[in-house]
């Protein structure tokens, strides 16, 4: 990170929740950042404009993971948006954050929701990699969201546990091929966060809430400023040495 033009960062699902908050934290660190969504434009720009009411510079674009050509869409509007706001198509940061749900257990989750699950969480991160990778400077840093349900058993959510552990698989192989471009590779698996990912199941039911926060070692639901300033740590020259690894980030859930 130093190049002449301002630092940049493309946080996936950055729109809201978990990564609204490392947008955020990014651009507290003066990343220009770039804020995806998928379809809740609003809530991008809110994003956007409460990065740039602290001071800081970012700009939304939209691809909807189950489209084709989604990273194309993506890519396109990252590369112009990058070129307007930094003078260079150079990237520092990748935060793999955007990320669906698939509820269903083993006899019962249907063929399609695998697909989508696999599709949003797995298999279009891999390509926006690919795309990154021609843009990520020396030093780079790439950040995957995944999730204790990749480490604890969730059976009534095996679609979605089985999308985070294919991420983690990636995280190694690839922290391995990237190494010698001095570009780290990790993942952060945060436990519960409340974020509009549980859409009512949390919120509004205290006594689901509190279940969820008596699994943690600190007896509290996580919050998605906890997982941005993990996500803060890896991508700074502080993380440097750390690579290929999966981070737990649930405040000592399930220990
Ligand atoms: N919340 C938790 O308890 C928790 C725990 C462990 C791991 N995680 C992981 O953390 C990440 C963020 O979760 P969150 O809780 O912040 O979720 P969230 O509040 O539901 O936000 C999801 C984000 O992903 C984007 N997104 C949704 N569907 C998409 C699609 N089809 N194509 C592209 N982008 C799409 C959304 O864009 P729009 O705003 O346009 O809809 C939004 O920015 C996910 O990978 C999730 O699996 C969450």
């Amino acid at each position: 990170m130093t190049n002449s033009t301002p630092p940049a960062a493309l946080v996936t699902g950055g729109s809201r929740g978990i990564g609204r908050a490392i947008a955020e934290r990014l651009a507290r660190r003066g990343m220009v950042v770039a804020v995806h969504y998928a379809r809740d434009e609003i809530a991008a720009k809110e994003t956007v404009t409460a990065i740039r009411a602290g001071g800081g510079e970012a700009f939304a674009v939209r691809a909807d993971f189950t489209e084709t050509g989604a990273v194309d869409t993506l890519f396109d509007a990252l590369e112009d948006g990058l070129r307007e706001h930094t003078g260079s198509t150079g990237l520092d940061v990748l935060v793999n954050n955007a990320g669906v749900g698939c509820s269903g257990d083993a006899g019962h989750m249907t063929e399609a929701d695998l697909d989508r699950v696999i599709t949003v969480n797995v298999k279009t991160p891999v390509f926006v990699v690919q795309r990154a990778l021609p843009l990520l400077r020396a030093g780079g840093r790439i950040v995957n969201i995944s999730s204790a349900a990749s480490r604890v058993a969730h059976p009534q959510i095996i679609g979605y546990a089985i999308s985070k552990g294919a991420l983690d698989a990636f995280c190694r192989s690839l922290a391995k091929q990237l190494g010698p471009l001095g570009i780290t590779v990790n993942n952060v698996a945060p436990g519960l966060v409340d974020t509009d990912f549980h859409g009512d199941r949390l919120r509004g039911h205290p006594e689901a809430a509190a279940e969820a926060a008596a699994l943690t070692a600190f007896g509290r639901l996580g919050e998605a400023a906890d997982v941005a300033d993990i996500v803060a740590f890896l991508t700074s020259n502080e993380g440097r040495w750390i690579t290929g690894e999966r981070l737990e980030a649930t405040g000592g859930a399930y220990l």
